[in-house]
């Protein structure tokens, strides 16, 4: 059994377009201690032994960009380039398409804004996904969750989802792959599209187990993320 690992880098970035240095630069090209955010990335699953491959879905324009980045950093050899999607979800097929991958073999998803994934998560989402064919790792929810009705004005609350029944959804998420590609593949004929490839899969009714992530594995999202992520790589 060989473990793939895709990394969807095919965003725009559109929220950390607020302004300086940030401006047009998709967040996977920005940098953390002076290497690029998709660049620590990859570093943290080449660190994983178990990891066989890895595959960065780029956009079409910047998958020269992306190569010569990876290239100038000596991650070439267990790193392919494929063309992303205009969704994360055919970012993320499309990376399927590409994978030399055996049914019984294990894909990891992973958002390559998420640079600060630690070794003993990866490999522990790599156990349950031998276990269960399908985890993922989630964080639980701090704050109080509510559901709401948007409104012209904003929003009203319909309802308050008990705290202790939520979780927060990160990556890795992990599966097999004849499990994954079979999940992608319903999605594709129902016109299905969900934010993560968890959701592909519940909707198969299949389970899906949970690995207790941490708030250090964080999104970059937003200009003052890169603040913080400065601060855990200086921790560390
Ligand atoms: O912007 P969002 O939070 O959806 O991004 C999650 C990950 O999915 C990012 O690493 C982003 O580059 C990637 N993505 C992608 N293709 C898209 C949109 C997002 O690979 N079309």
């Amino acid at each position: 059994m060989q473990v793939f690992v895709i990394l969807p880098a095919a965003g725009l970035g559109t929220r950390m377009a607020t302004g300086g240095a940030a401006r047009h630069a998709p967040k996977q090209f920005l940098e953390l201690h002076g290497q690029p955010i998709l660049v620590l990335t990859v570093r943290a699953f080449l660190r994983v032994s178990a990891v066989h491959r890895i595959f960065v879905a780029a956009r079409k324009s910047e998958m020269q960009r992306v190569e010569s980045q990876l290239r100038e950093h000596g991650l070439l050899d267990k790193v392919s380039v494929v063309e992303g999607g205009d969704t994360r979800q055919e970012s993320v097929w499309n990376a399927m398409k590409a994978l030399p991958a055996a049914e019984e073999d294990m894909v990891l998803v992973h958002d390559a804004v998420r640079p600060l994934i630690d070794s003993a998560t990866i490999e522990r989402t790599i156990e349950a996904v031998e276990h269960y064919h399908a985890a993922i790792v989630a964080v639980p929810a701090v704050d109080t969750i509510k559901q709401v009705e948007r409104t012209a004005d904003g929003a009203i609350i319909t309802s308050t989802i008990p705290r202790e029944r939520i979780v927060l959804a990160q990556t890795p998420q992990g599966f097999q792959f004849r499990l994954l590609r079979q999940a992608m593949e319903a999605a594709e004929m129902d016109g299905f599209a969900g934010t993560d490839e968890a959701s592909l899969v519940e909707r198969l009714g299949i389970e899906v187990a949970v690995v207790l992530g941490s708030p250090r594995n964080f999104k970059i999202t937003q200009p003052g993320d890169l603040t913080l992520a400065e601060f855990y790589l200086s921790q560390s």
